[in-house]
């Protein structure tokens, strides 16, 4: 997969694939992650990616120019025509609501290029130029830059090849709607606490079975939300 991000902080990107699964994806040659820095597409001497907004009020607005121009160099096309495995996202708090659903269907693609917005805004008419609009929460985090971050580790997990067994990825909590049980390693009593008797009976229909009770009793407890009605 090749992963493009635009971005006036670069620098930002340059430590954060070197740890975890992206490196392991980009060791692999499964995953290619580029970082590039949006004032490379501005026009004018002091390479100003933002202005004030028409209307007044406060704070700057990224103007649309070297966003646009950004997205289509990257592509190599229109933004307009965007093929089949080929998503551009804008990353702003008015997005869809990331989830593992759009994790998922984001791993299918075979390109994404991540838009991230800083201060205030930008110009409105950018929507046109992309495929999507994510947000990782509902929260504002100074720009779109960290949630670029979070889909890059969420959606190299998925991609073919990184994660070595597939069982991993089947237990993982959000998987099947669910919160994962509960996991214990040596020792087997810490502080006092004791490990369930049932994880060292070697009883593995046992244990799927307390784990799948676990598992169904935190998402009840925790994210009521998860469960859907029958
Ligand atoms: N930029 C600012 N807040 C954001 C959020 N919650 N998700 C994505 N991009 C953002």
């Amino acid at each position: 997969m090749k992963i493009d991000i635009l971005t006036i902080f670069p620098e930002l990107f340059e430590e954060c694939f070197s740890f975890g699964m992206p490196r392991l994806a980009i060791e692999r040659g499964l995953l290619n992650v580029d970082a590039h820095d949006l004032r490379a597409w501005t026009k004018n001497k002091h390479k100003q990616v933002d202005e004030e907004p028409y209307g007044g009020g406060p704070g700057m607005v990224m103007k649309p120019e070297p966003l646009v121009d950004g997205i289509s160099d990257i592509l190599g096309h229109s933004p307009t025509l965007m093929s089949k495995g080929e998503r551009s996202i804008l990353l702003t708090p008015q997005g869809k609501r990331l989830d593992q659903r759009v994790v998922e269907d984001l791993s299918l693609s075979k390109r994404i290029l991540l838009v991230c917005g800083r201060y205030e805004g930008m110009d409105e008419r950018v929507r046109s130029y992309v495929t999507d609009e994510i947000s990782i929460g509902d929260y504002v985090i100074s720009g779109g830059e960290m949630a670029a971050m979070v889909i890059v580790d969420a959606v190299t997990r998925l991609i073919e090849g990184v994660l070595g067994e597939k069982d991993s990825l089947i237990d993982e909590s959000f998987i099947n709607d669910r919160l994962e049980y509960p996991q214990y390693t040596r020792p087997p009593v810490f502080n006092g606490d004791y490990v369930p008797q049932v994880l060292l009976s070697g009883n593995h229909q046992d244990i799927d079975e307390w784990r799948k009770n676990q598992a169904k009793a935190r998402t009840k407890s925790r994210r009521p939300d998860l469960i859907k009605p029958d």
